[in-house]
């Protein structure tokens, strides 16, 4: 009998997915699952994402929702994909309590995702003590699950280093092999990986507001489009064009299929040679986009209409989950000698 691997991976809730979630990661996720070789969780990360939102629960709940719809929309299917709600399984939260004990203050002052965070959203000395702790409790989300792959972003690279960290560290002390040490699996593609906002910055990201969302009707991806940053040195139709650091061809690069290569080709000669304007390119930008976003959008659109589905879906994702991450507990707690009644 071959066990299948156990994949886990999840998302902070705070607004809808943009077109880098789903090909830095969304679009791979279907894929793994549909390979059908693994055990997927996906899980809302409403927990993580208060750790730096704590006084704006509705905005968090109204995206639990949004991500939920994004995920369905574009192929994640609750058959074979156990979706659930982080702070709906509290078995999380009291492992978390376990691993603090193994972790020290100076160690999570040196994770550098965390470190680079805090800078960003510039709290100084005001750093919520959940946020500062939250590589701790992602390990206990993790290990719940006994995952043995975790598919994320490189920024979170620490945070599965952390992971293996605390799971060396808790059946070291506790002599027992119950916790797992995930392996974190990264974007192969670096320019899917992490893929810049329309204006050119590195990140797309709601708050530069610079990106395009899933749930973005036509003519607001239309919009968007027409408004990317190309060649500021490009005026005339004529001028000879730069393809590095255009977002038209980058994006292209990205979403482009086998069937775009040829054209692909073609066009970004003929703009560096000049000739080609940025209306042309970003038209067929446009189509190359619309072939993928299309049914996502057309499902998004049908799934928000039954929002009771969706709960329910969220719902048996959460019981199963919540299943399994009490077995693990479990089995923490009798290695650790908590189980006083039995
Ligand atoms: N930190 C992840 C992010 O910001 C979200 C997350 C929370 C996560 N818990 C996780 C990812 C466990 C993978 C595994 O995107």
């Amino acid at each position: 009998m071959t066990s299948k691997k156990i994949v886990l991976t999840g998302d902070r809730p705070t607004g809808k997915l943009h077109i880098g979630h789903y090909v830095g990661s969304l679009k791979n996720r279907v894929l793994m699952q549909n390979a059908g070789d693994y055990e997927m969780f996906v899980m809302i990360a409403d927990q993580q994402a208060l750790t730096d939102h704590a006084r704006e629960p509705e905005k968090i709940r109204q995206s639990v929702t949004e991500v939920t719809l994004d995920y369905l929309a574009a192929g994640l299917n609750p058959e074979k994909t156990t979706i659930f709600i982080q702070s709906q399984i509290p078995e999380l939260a009291e492992l978390t309590m376990y691993y603090m004990n193994l972790v020290s203050v100076a160690r999570l002052h040196r994770n550098p995702t965390v470190k680079t965070e805090i800078d960003q959203k510039g709290f100084g000395e005001g750093v919520p003590a959940g946020f500062f702790v939250y590589p701790v409790s992602q390990a206990s989300d993790i290990t719940a699950f006994k995952a043995d792959l975790v598919p994320v972003g490189a920024d979170q690279k620490p945070m599965i280093e952390q992971t293996r960290e605390i799971v060396r560290s808790f059946n070291n002390a506790y002599n027992t092999d119950v916790l797992v040490e995930p392996d974190g699996i990264y974007p192969e593609n670096e320019k899917s990986g992490r893929l810049p906002g329309l204006d050119g910055n590195a990140k797309m990201s709601k708050s530069l507001n610079n990106g395009i969302y899933l749930a973005d009707d036509f003519d607001t991806v239309r919009q968007k489009v027409m408004s990317m940053y190309t060649d500021p040195d490009h005026i005339r139709i004529e001028d000879a064009g730069k393809i590095e650091g255009n977002m038209v061809f980058h994006y292209l690069d990205v979403f482009g299929t086998e069937k775009h290569a040829e054209e692909i080709q073609a066009m970004k000669e003929h703009y560096q040679r000049g000739g080609l304007g940025d209306v042309k390119t970003k038209r067929y930008l446009l189509e190359v986009l619309e072939e993928e976003l299309r049914p996502i959008r057309e499902k998004r659109l049908e799934l928000a209409k039954d929002l009771g589905e969706v709960e329910r879906i969220l719902k048996a994702g959460s019981q199963k989950a919540q299943q399994v991450a009490a077995q693990t507990l479990s089995d923490v707690k009798r290695a650790m000698g908590l189980d006083y009644f039995g």
